[in-house]
């Protein structure tokens, strides 16, 4: 296992604990009444052996501005809440249909559709539950974070993009509608993940501007790199169904451009996310790191 893999999966256990405590009765604001069934089934869909991309980003880029580690969980919380309940309903038969996530049974087919339903609805008010209770950050740090998370995951973010996606089902897409599409559903919460880190390191305007062009690059990678290992790697491997882009009439770059053309894109993009870091030098290695690893990752 390489450094990077060791970070990212220590990191991942730290976000592990944070989302089992989260997620224990005791500390969800209602436990008497909560029902049972529903807090399982958010457990299910968070606790199933994510990678934790996005709060190791979100880590990472704080980590330019000398922000500890555990300065960044409760926001890290908070965006993989987010990611988990995207999970959940992008699995429902009503979008893209899936039985597996993760190497399980996606939460609707354990439980049902409306239990899968009500469990992304609370990890997402929980998401934002977690950041206005947070202790770590000043209520000014606060509400910059909750307006950022809002906004990318919201209608011109991640919600915005499946909806998007799934108009566009069975249509011939152009080249910037698939791209305007992966920047939504996709890009949108990995550039926050990067900002938000940035946000609690306080850094200035320029520095916001220059990890925002990172981030963006970093989530055109990482969703073309979803999308060629859709095509290439199997359903073992990824612990979701592959090949379900061409069935279910999904128009991404590869349809459009081909695999090899779009794994020169990927190497491309790559490296303009590099170059993008240069203003930052050594301190924004771990975020070279990830992007490096979108387009190496085997899963
Ligand atoms: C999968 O994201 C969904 C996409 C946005 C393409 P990840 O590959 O980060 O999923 P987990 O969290 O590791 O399962
Ligand atoms: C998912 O994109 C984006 C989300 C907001 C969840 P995909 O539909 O390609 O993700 P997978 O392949 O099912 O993980
Ligand atoms: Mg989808
Ligand atoms: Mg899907
Ligand atoms: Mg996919």
């Amino acid at each position: 296992m390489s450094d990077f893999e060791k970070n990212l999966s220590l990191y991942g256990l730290e976000i592990n604990n944070a989302l089992d405590k989260a997620l224990s009765p005791n500390f969800l604001n209602s436990p008497d009444i909560a029902p049972e069934k529903l807090i399982k089934a958010m457990r299910y869909g968070s606790l199933n052996g994510g990678k934790r991309l996005r709060p190791f980003l979100l880590s990472q880029s704080a980590k330019i501005f000398n922000i500890p580690a555990k300065t960044t969980i409760d926001a890290g919380l908070a965006i993989e809440m987010i990611h988990c309940y995207s999970l959940i309903h992008d699995d429902l038969p009503c979008m893209d249909d899936d039985d597996l996530r993760r190497g399980k049974p996606s939460v609707h087919k354990k439980f049902d559709e409306a239990t899968a339903i009500l469990a992304g609805d609370n990890l997402l008010t929980l998401a934002f539950e977690i950041l206005v209770k947070s202790e770590d950050y000043s209520a000014q740090l606060r509400n910059n974070l909750i307006i950022e998370l809002a906004k990318n995951a919201g209608a011109g973010g991640m919600v915005g993009g499946q909806m998007f996606d799934l108009l566009g089902e069975n249509k011939n897409l152009n080249k910037d509608e698939i791209a305007n599409i992966s920047a939504m559903k996709t890009g949108a919460l990995i550039l926050a993940s990067v900002r938000m880190g940035a946000i609690i390191g306080q850094a200035d305007e320029k520095e916001i501007f220059t990890l925002s062009k990172y981030g963006q690059l970093a989530g055109r990678a990482f969703q073309l790199a979803d999308d060629i290992l859709d095509e290439t790697a199997s359903e073992k491997q990824m612990g979701k169904a592959t090949g379900k882009d061409a069935g279910r009439g999904k128009s991404t770059l590869i349809s459009l451009i081909g695999l090899k053309e779009a794994k020169t894109q990927l190497d491309e993009i790559i490296e303009q996310a590099i170059i993008a870091l240069e203003p930052f030098g050594k301190k924004a290695n771990g975020l070279k790191e990830i992007v490096l690893f979108f387009g190496a990752r085997k899963n």
